[in-house]
């Protein structure tokens, strides 16, 4: 079953929405935006558009059936804007046509005239005047403000890391088909499949029993399908008020101009340590770049802020998070849910300290790392944490001082190139922060030719977690793996599912999987006892397929016991639900216990900067990272090496670039990812050996996001190439693109 997924990925045989047979009479939806990133709308003339040739409707506001409303955290973002427009790209009138063309065409024939306010595009800008979602946060752990005064070495400084454009192949895009009787079945390319389904009922106005979302796989997600439902409930309300079937693909700079992305973040940072490089004290402000409605970013300021002393003891810190509201498109989730930038910071921090300290910062890195007993800001006490075994495995590995010592040498020894490394440790939280969606069930059928289905609310994004969750069932049942098929995702099999995020799919829906398939042992079992005439069940197990009375096979096989089973009248189905236990924390006082346990890891990074160019190549990349117990290695690793690049290419290459007005300038022939010349040539992953990891299934961990952090290495090994040459500027803002590396080389001096 394995190599048939990757088969039918590579032959292209596997079906994406927009691969299923367009159903007969189907429409074509398509948004008019806003064109303006802030002001009234005075008046809206879509009579032209009505009347173009192909179209069959032009909706407003006024023709949303149920609650105009597509609001995540907060009801504050309406589907089609009522009477003023608050970014670029905000929807304002649903245009439907026969024809996607004729739908495109059509929309460009809505009028609307508007008057004009000022808009904020900066974060900081924002948070003076006051413009933020949801409060101010601040957690205080020790006594930040008298620790600064015993410190050797204080640094402090503002820094900032751009936006990320998610780039998933596949953009957002769902299909509609009305039913009978008011119901609704909705094929959508989309990570919640529970938030989802509840927004698509609110807004046609129907109760969620009468809706199905479907979702079969996504051609990436990476956050960015997570909780904007716009693009899926916009065709659902066409295809409802129509009786017809209607589709809605958004072209790929219509996606990049109009979704939200990474938030970029600026900080305020002040850190202080002894002589040795010890850190005592931390203070540090975050400004989300949240953008026009709340969206998910409250919750994804909540894991940076909760990931801003990284991987290290800080015994004083103040950590202060605002998710400031601007006038550019709700930014939403992205790989690393918001740790990448808090760690960002620490990191950035911590080198400079280094630097005034005049310690090598691999070394007061070491030094400041977590260990077991060690409290973390939000009062979680560490009963054993592997960071320190992450990095003394990568230090055995590629001895850290001996590769220093390399890039020293080369330097002295070179002028027009100079080198560069890097060693990061990660540390990740691993469950949703908010306690509430650690939660899954999973819906188990076997059949009565032995073949097994698996329903779950997870959602296949590329990730693998279909395959995890094949592995556990087959694992837990003891049978082969090709005996097992992972259906779709579909609210009618799995009802209210959290999201497919924070790294937790495997995790939450792989125990509940293995639970339902423990209680359908639980019943087989004993009839298999009783059909061999064995006295007890305790002595059953099964194992590849074969039912062993001790361990001694028996020449009762799967397909035979089910088969039997099944005319004795067991019962061959079971649903299970798991939530994660001993999970709580307390906003009032920042204080709790939010995860279930840590991922954690250390990579180093090593580049080649051309001084006189500000280009640089990615020489080598090394990574101890800790994933338990792995429940397939291929995936897992795959999860690292996608994770990583994707992490170095938001700390390096990435770059949005907003015209004055707001509008993102940079399409797709614009913007660049990393490609397979990008990668360095050397890139060696390692796993963590011997890690058990009781909070998870079979021991494994969490793998999807943690990698993401290790591409900040990408920064700070640049940036070491940079210092190399001259250290009287300040470090540049992420990503630290040859553009920026050239000025920061030769560029007039910068402000501070
Ligand atoms: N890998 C691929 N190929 N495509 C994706 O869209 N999303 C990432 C990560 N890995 C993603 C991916 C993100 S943002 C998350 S939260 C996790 O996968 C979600 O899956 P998991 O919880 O099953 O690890
Ligand atoms: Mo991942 S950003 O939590 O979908």
């Amino acid at each position: 079953m394995k190599q048939e997924v990757m088969a039918m990925h590579v032959r292209g045989a596997s079906q994406f929405v927009d691969d299923m047979p367009t159903p007969a009479g189907c429409l074509h939806a398509v948004l008019y935006t806003s064109p303006i990133a802030r002001g009234r709308i005075r008046s809206l003339d879509i009579t032209q558009a009505q009347a173009a040739p192909g179209v069959v409707a032009v909706y407003t506001h006024k023709d949303v059936p149920g609650l105009n409303q597509v609001g995540h955290i907060f009801k504050d973002q309406p589907l089609l804007a009522i009477d003023a427009v608050e970014y670029i790209g905000q929807p304002i009138a649903l245009v439907v046509a026969e024809s996607n063309r004729a739908a495109h065409r059509a929309a460009k024939l809505v009028h609307a005239e508007f008057e004009k306010l000022d808009a904020v595009f900066d974060p900081r800008e924002a948070a003076a005047r006051g413009m933020l979602h949801g409060k101010k946060r601040v957690l205080v752990n020790g006594d930040p403000d008298a620790a600064f005064a015993r410190c050797a070495h204080v640094v402090q400084g503002k820094l900032g890391s751009g936006p990320q454009e998610h780039f998933y192949f596949e953009t957002q895009r769902a299909l509609a088909c009305p039913g009978e009787h008011d119901t609704m079945k909705v094929y959508a390319s989309a990570q919640a499949p529970g938030a989802f389904h509840h927004h698509l009922a609110e807004v046609l106005g129907i109760p969620q029993s009468k809706v199905e979302l479907d979702i079969r796989r996504l051609g990436g997600g990476f956050g960015g399908k997570e909780s904007t439902a716009v693009w899926i409930v916009a065709p659902a309300m066409a295809a409802f008020l129509l009786k017809r079937p209607c589709k809605l693909v958004l072209e790929r700079n219509e996606d990049i101009a109009t979704t939200g992305k990474r938030h970029a973040y600026q900080y305020d940072y002040k850190l202080g340590v002894d002589s040795e490089g010890r850190i005592l004290a931390y203070d540090v402000t975050l400004y989300q770049h949240a953008g026009a409605c709340a969206d998910i970013s409250p919750a994804v300021l909540g894991r940076s802020f909760l990931h801003a002393s990284g991987s290290y003891r800080i015994p004083n810190i103040r950590i202060t998070g605002m998710s400031c509201r601007t006038n550019i498109p709700p930014n939403n989730a992205f790989r690393g849910f918001g740790v990448p930038q808090g760690t960002f910071a620490i990191e950035a921090a911590l080198t400079r300290a280094a630097e005034v300290a005049g310690i090598d910062v691999a070394v007061v890195k070491r030094r400041n790392l977590l260990q077991a007993g060690d409290t973390l800001p939000y009062g979680m006490k560490l009963d054993w944490t592997n960071a320190i075994r992450c990095w003394d495995t990568l230090d055995t590995q590629v001895d850290l001082a001996a590769r220093r010592q390399a890039v020293t040498d080369y330097n002295r020894t070179h002028t027009d190139t100079q080198r560069g490394l890097a060693v990061v440790p990660v540390c990740f939280g691993i469950s949703f922060a908010q306690t509430a969606l650690n939660q899954a069930s999973s819906l188990v059928h076997i059949y009565v030719d032995g073949s097994v289905s698996v329903s779950t609310g997870a959602v296949e994004m590329g990730q693998g977690v279909n395959t995890k969750l094949q592995i556990i069932a087959a694992r837990t049942l003891g049978i082969p793996e090709d005996f097992v098929r992972v259906d779709s995702t579909n609210t009618s099999r799995i009802p209210n599912a959290s999201p497919t995020s924070a790294s937790t799919g495997a995790d939450l829906n792989g125990m509940a999987t293995r639970q339902a398939c423990e209680d359908l042992l639980g019943r087989l079992k004993p009839f298999a006892a009783q059909h061999l005439r064995h006295p007890t069940a305790d002595d059953v197990t099964i194992r590849g397929g074969v039912v062993f009375l001790g361990d001694q096979p028996t020449d009762l096989h799967w397909e035979a016991l089910v088969k039997a089973a099944q005319w004795a009248r067991v019962d061959l189905g079971a649903h299970a639900f798991y939530a994660t236990p001993n999970l709580h924390y307390d906003l009032e006082t920042e204080r709790g216990r939010p995860f279930a346990y840590y991922s954690y890891g250390t990579s180093i990074t090593e580049v080649q900067l051309d001084v006189l160019r500000g280009t640089y190549a990615m020489l080598a990349f090394d990574v101890v990272h800790d994933i338990g117990r792995s429940l397939t290695e291929a995936v897992d690793r795959g999860q690292i090496e996608g994770g990583v690049i994707q992490g170095m290419g938001w700390a390096t290459l990435e770059q949005i670039h907003y015209a004055p007005d707001g509008r993102v300038l940079t399409g797709v022939n614009a913007y660049k990812i990393p490609d397979i010349k990008f990668v360095p040539p050397h890139f060696g992953v390692a796993l963590l050996p011997d890690s058990d990891n009781p909070f998870a299934v079979y021991n494994s961990k969490a793998v999807g996001e943690p990698p993401f952090v290790h591409g900040l290495g990408a920064y700070f090994a640049v940036l070491d190439a940079l210092r190399a040459v001259r250290t009287d500027r300040p470090l540049p803002d992420l990503p630290v693109t040859p553009e920026r590396a050239f000025l920061y080389l030769h560029g007039p001096d910068l402000p501070t």
